[in-house]
């Protein structure tokens, strides 16, 4: 994971690493560190922690340099201090290096590296590479520019470097693989910016050039951007992209939190994942990415889902709404089990791939694989030009503006948005569902951003039970058929922010072994909705009465039978059961948020987690 920051042009770079390097932090926040060039020497800080902790540690002396290299990290190879914190200096001192990534195979290299007298202080994978580079620069006395392909070329693993040499301090140098990296170009190019996403950079230009995979730039102070292919150093034509990002997208905006203000946007959020798409009088679903391959999708056997984590929840819910209304079989698979499996797909399968960042690794070693097996590959992602939204053949973005909170809100619920939205466009097309039914639905999909807001509602009574509960050790959730994954998710999202142990079961399984763990210390939130089985939710409420569980009910507007036998009760508006899930997950969202921030937790930035998983 790991948040990448550079500036190189004339103003202070400090303050602008420092502020990127914030918006940066939900990438990783195990330490931070940053190298200046004050046109003499490289000036080093870097502290275990979080930003706020290396501006305390800068703050006792002065700082200059218009070029400057910053990082948060997510340890990946050595524990988070400061030692192992970046960037890293290479033995001689003159280059410096930040990465985000894994290289692989850094134990042999290092063991070389040792054997030809090179001396590692971290036990960090970053700093065999700029050892590595420098021992390849030395030996063949060549420049940073053509010594990094050849070392690059050696090793196996991901990255996104920046790397500055005090011999050649008009330059800096980034190479890519697998990890994401853009350059902003900033004014009449005589300022350049590289980060791990353009939101560092935003405010100052939104002319961006995203670095692809096997390529590397040299960026020269007040010149320009140099793009080669670090396989055979061939010319590539840097492509500069105009961003849509702006500054206020990307901000609190008086929320405290930004899990807080991402959980509110969703009504906005999934309008905005609607526009131009649902069109309920017309009686269509208009999707570019599924209307140009509709044939593919109608005559597909089988859609096999990959993901991880909350996407693979919208996932498990798209199963059940893909085999309702598109009566196509589904298959979701973990994407970092579906990769080191030798699955068995076939040319007709189609493989979609769900991913908020459109950077986790293993999503995309899954897409890879079926792209060998020759499946037809969709996105559904959040970030645009995201590398899952590039190797797919077609896709669908959620729309839902930049998630910054490390838990995913708005994302989950946009997702499930457009897979509702393909499964009725191909509904429509197979006519795998009746006319009534299917304009019915779209009409009640409308209406859904309206009783988001309605669910909503409902805050400051799940901040009184979140009082109650706060200090449970365990928690259960269930729910059934649509709203299973969502049990699931309610539980993944109170383990990341409260670290509550939680588990999510299908509330039938309840009685399978999980009921062994009922007593009255454990909270169960249930969901019960009106055609979700609810006779049957009611009897497995009055199971986890009996042994003493204390029952929190999702329940729908009005209803009696639960709230007669529930300790607690929060109210979702009616709607048709697949899109329940829109509105019973809004409950389960804010009642962890309320939890974690009763109890004192960095909600936006949970520990040990971060943003965007780009590592295996
Ligand atoms: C969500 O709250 C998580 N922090 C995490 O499970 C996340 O959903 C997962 O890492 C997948 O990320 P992606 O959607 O960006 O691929
Ligand atoms: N492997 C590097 C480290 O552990 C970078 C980690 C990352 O990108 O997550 O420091």
């Amino acid at each position: 994971m790991c948040g990448i920051i550079g500036y190189i042009g004339m103003q202070e770079a400090y303050p602008i690493v420092i502020k990127g390097l914030k918006r940066l932090e939900y990438r990783g926040y195990d330490s931070a560190g940053i190298a200046l060039y004050d046109n003499d020497d490289i000036q080093l800080y870097k502290t275990k922690g979080k930003v706020a902790e290396l501006e305390n540690l800068v703050s006792e002396t002065t700082v200059s340099g218009s070029i400057g290299l910053g990082h948060t990290r997510w340890a990946t190879h050595g524990v988070p201090n400061d030692v192992n914190s970046h960037p890293h200096f290479s033995n001689s001192g003159d280059l410096v290096i930040i990465h985000n990534g894994i290289i692989e195979n850094y134990a042999p290299l290092k063991e070389e590296l040792t054997k030809r007298g090179y001396v590692f202080h971290s036990d960090t994978d970053t700093e065999v590479l700029v050892n590595l580079i420098e021992d390849v620069k030395k030996s063949n006395n060549i420049s940073l520019f053509e010594a990094l392909p050849i070392a690059l070329n050696q090793c196996v693993g991901a990255y996104a470097i920046a790397v500055f040499d005090r011999t050649n301090p008009e330059e800096v140098i980034v190479a890519k693989l697998g990890s994401p990296l853009a350059i902003g170009v900033g004014a009449y190019e005589k300022e350049f910016f590289i980060a791990s996403d353009a939101s560092p950079f935003i405010e100052y230009t939104n002319n961006a050039i995203y670095l692809e995979d096997g390529e590397l730039a040299s960026i020269k102070l007040g010149q320009g951007v140099e793009i080669v292919k670090i396989t055979d150093g061939q010319n590539v034509d840097p492509y500069v992209q105009k961003l849509q990002l702006n500054l206020e997208q990307i901000e609190k905006g008086g929320f405290d939190h930004f899990m807080l203000k991402e959980i509110y946007e969703q009504p906005n959020a999934i309008l905005d994942t609607y526009r131009g798409r649902l069109l309920p009088d017309e009686g269509i679903v208009k999707m570019a990415g599924v209307d140009d391959h509709i044939e593919r999708f109608t005559k597909a056997k089988r859609i096999i889902i990959v993901a991880c984590g909350t996407s693979w929840h919208a996932g498990l819910v798209a199963e059940y709404i893909f085999e309702e209304f598109a009566r196509i079989p589904v298959e979701v698979e973990y994407a970092s089990e579906f990769r080191y499996r030798n699955p068995i797909i076939d040319k007709d399968d189609i493989v979609i791939a769900i991913s908020q960042s459109g950077e986790t690794a293993d999503t995309m070693a899954a897409l890879k694989l079926a792209k060998e097996k020759g499946a037809f590959l969709f996105g559904v992602c959040n970030v645009v030009g995201s590398s899952i939204s590039r190797i797919t053949d077609a896709g669908a973005y959620t729309h839902a503006g930049p998630e910054i909170g490390v838990a995913s809100t708005k994302a989950f619920t946009t997702q499930i948005v457009v897979l509702s939205l393909i499964a009725l466009r191909i509904a429509k097309e197979k006519g795998s569902m009746g006319h009534k039914d299917y304009h019915y639905l779209l009409h009640e999909m409308e209406q859904i951003p309206s009783k988001v807001k309605i669910a909503l509602e409902e805050n400051d009574k799940i901040k009184e039970i979140a009082q109650a509960y706060k200090d449970a050790a365990n928690f259960l959730y269930l729910g059934r058929g649509f709203n299973f994954p969502v049990a699931l998710e309610g539980a993944l999202k109170l383990k990341e922010i409260s670290y509550i142990h939680a588990e999510g079961y299908p509330a039938a399984e309840m009685k399978h072994g999980p009921i062994a763990l009922v007593d009255e210390q454990m909270p169960v939130v249930v969901i019960a909705t009106r055609k979700g089985h609810y006779e049957k939710v009611v009897s497995n409420i009055q199971e986890l009465k009996s042994r003493k569980g204390k029952i929190i009910g999702i329940v729908p507007k009005g209803d009696v039978q639960v709230k007669q036998i529930a300790d607690h009760v929060i109210e979702i508006p009616e709607t048709l059961e697949p899109f329940t899930p829109l509105l019973s997950t809004i409950s389960l969202q804010l009642l962890s948020y309320h939890i974690a921030v009763l109890l004192e937790k960095n909600v936006d930035q949970p520990r040990n987690l971060a943003k965007s998983v780009t590592v295996e």
